[in-house]
Formats: C-alpha cells, structure tokens, sequence
C-alpha cells in the first residue's frame, strides 16, 4: 500500500477509468437492446465521476482556470513529447500495427490540444476573452476544432458527418 497521496491518484484513475468503460458498455448494452443495463452502466458510471470528483478535490486538483490550463498543457505535452512517442516506438518494436495506430492519432490531437490550450492560457493572461465559436470533434481520432467541422478529419481523413459538435 502506498502513501495516501499515492492511494488517492491511484483511486482517481481507476474511478475515472470505470467511468469511461461503463459508458462504452452503456453503448453496447444499448446496441444489443439491453435498455435497463444500459441505465445501470450509465448510472453507475455517473456514481464513478462523483467518486472521482470527491477524490481530485481531496487532492487539490482543481485550480483558478489558468492554473488548470497550464496543469492541461504540461499534460498534452508531456503526452505528445514523451509517452506517446516512446509507445509508438514500442508497438513498432513489436509489430503491433492497431496499437501503433491509435497511438499515432492521439499522439497528433494531444498537440494540437496542446496549441488550443497554450492560445486560451495566452489571451486569458492578457485579459482577453476568447471569441465564442463553435467546437468540434472527430469521431474517429479526436482532432479537436474551433469554428466549423472541416469536409474531411485533417488527421484520420473522416467525413464532416463524423464529427461531433461540443457545447
Ligand atoms: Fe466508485
Ligand atoms: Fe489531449
Ligand atoms: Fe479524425
């Protein structure tokens, strides 16, 4: 057993990991036509971000917003600088083509994540609001964009219809 620092990271990770896989599985029992277990993942998987919110708070992991946009910044690009570089690498090492795949396009959104955070941190500091426009995400590898979904996703080649507007 670790320390209690340690415990609490370690518990804000898993429950924030069983968040994501229930709502996944809420997505398949859905499909399959389970609409009850459906609710059940959906249910439980908010209780989950109620156990993860308790416990980042308990860590302190909520800032002023330009604290937490340098905490997201720091995050990007340690992903696009170090971890990911280094399991792309990896995967290639062990000729795991899916894996390197998805790798891959994380690895191009977290930059470009990284850019967006960097230009909101930058005109918050100046005093200036950032212009409201309308955000979009692609289905299929995350790229993140500010104003309109593009015809085709510039990282994975996707269709307009395949992004997802972002209130
Ligand atoms: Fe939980
Ligand atoms: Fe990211
Ligand atoms: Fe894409």
């Amino acid at each position: 057993m670790g320390s209690t620092k340690e415990n609490l990271e370690s518990a804000f990770a898993g429950e924030s990991q069983a968040n994501r896989k229930y709502l996944f599985f809420a997505d398949k029992a859905e499909q399959e036509g389970h609409k009850q277990i459906a609710r059940l993942f959906r249910a439980a998987a908010e209780a989950e971000t109620v156990h993860a919110r308790n416990h980042f708070r308990v860590m302190q992991g909520i800032g002023s917003t330009s604290d937490n946009l340098m905490a997201a910044i720091s995050g990007e690009n340690y992903e696009f600088t170090e971890m990911y570089p280094s399991f792309i690498e990896q995967a290639e090492a062990e000729g795991d083509k899916r894996a390197k795949g998805t790798f891959d396009m994380a690895n191009q959104v977290e930059r470009i994540h990284h850019a967006l955070f960097q230009s909101a941190l930058g005109k918050l500091e100046k005093g200036q609001a950032l212009d409201e426009k309308g955000m979009y995400v692609c289905q299929v590898c995350g790229y993140t964009v500010e104003g309109e979904a593009p015809d085709k996703c510039p990282i994975c080649g996707a269709a307009k219809r395949m992004f997802k507007a972002v209130e």
